[in-house]
């Protein structure tokens, strides 16, 4: 049995990974949040919730203690192109907030699982193929707040044994709670232009390539890692994982299979543009799959079937 917390619950990862651990563990599931970003529906039934701000480490020390937690995801980020815009904000959440939850973390013996991302890595970094361990020098504060963190979370576990896991999640694409502010965004917002019938406007140039995931797979990375066997862990922040890399032409015409008048135009944003600029266009997942057996399950066209799908039906009623 596992105790877990969730800070940051109701973003895009946290509202759909919360209700798959309920789903699988028996013990105390809790959804920890900031005021105005309550959950809701199924995800406030379904289990305890707590007030979590990672920037205040007393309510993580006490959301810990009143639910024994043993476990805690922290989730709570400001995605790329946001933080560009506030980095003072982005590192206070992102690498303050990391602190807050590993020295809580260290005093009450919990597990820690914290993301990096693909913008870890920097314009000096490998581009195809991105080894596990390479060059990580991004030029973004996104970036700059995932790579501390990672070398946080390493500190923490071999100076103070703290069992820290983490991987570097490409852009996450799914139908539940939509992204906010991230460069891989788009991938998100063209299914929803197609299965509402609506032209889509993007903001990303032909031909930049990114590495992207399907939620159903991310969220059994995020389970599995924690799951893993830690005696086969050579490394621990981070492990790249992937599952496909596709630049816009790629999956607008993936698209068009099923929706066959679908229309792109391209209105490239700058910022955008230049951060998908500096990441890689594909990672070498390999120290995934050899020292915890990750494998994904989705591929470009399986998503696609199943997020337009999806879509239509929501938008049917
Ligand atoms: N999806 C994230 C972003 O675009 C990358 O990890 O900011």
């Amino acid at each position: 049995m596992k105790n877990i917390l969730i800070i940051g619950s109701t973003g895009q990862i946290g509202s759909e990974l919360t209700m798959l651990l309920r789903k699988n563990y028996t013990g105390n599931v809790v959804a920890g949040y900031i005021p105005g970003a309550e959950p809701k529906g199924e995800l406030k039934e379904s289990g305890p919730s707590a007030i979590v701000d990672i920037t205040n480490s007393q309510q993580i020390a006490d959301a810990v203690t009143k639910y024994q937690v043993d476990t805690i995801y922290n989730l709570a980020a400001l995605l790329s192109a946001v933080a560009e815009n506030k980095p003072q904000l982005a590192w206070k959440i992102g690498l303050g907030g990391l602190f807050n939850t590993l020295e809580v973390a260290r005093e009450k013996n919990c597990a820690v699982f914290t993301p990096s991302s693909i913008g870890s890595f920097g314009p000096g970094t490998p581009k195809d193929k991105t080894p596990q361990d390479t060059i990580q020098r991004p030029k973004t504060m996104y970036g700059v707040t995932k790579v501390s963190g990672e070398l946080l979370s390493d500190y923490y576990f071999t100076r103070f044994g703290v069992d820290t896991r983490s991987v570097r999640f490409p852009g996450l694409i799914s139908y539940v709670t939509p992204p906010g502010g991230g460069t891989t965004d788009y991938a998100v917002d063209i299914y929803y232009s197609a299965a509402k019938g609506e032209k889509f406007v993007c903001p990303i140039a032909a031909g930049t390539y990114m590495d992207m995931m399907y939620m159903p797979d991310a969220l059994r990375a995020a389970i599995e890692i924690m799951e893993a066997d830690p005696a086969r862990l050579v490394h621990r922040n981070s492990f790249n994982i992937a599952s496909m890399s596709f630049e816009p032409e790629t999956i607008y015409q993936n698209i068009r299979k099923y929706v066959p008048g679908f229309e792109m135009e391209y209105q490239v944003d700058p910022l955008r543009q230049a951060i998908a600029d500096s990441w890689p266009n594909s990672l070498d997942d390999t120290c995934a799959r050899e020292e915890w057996d990750w494998k994904p399950e989705y591929d470009l066209e399986a998503m696609t079937k199943d997020m337009l799908a999806k879509l239509k039906q929501r938008f049917a009623h």
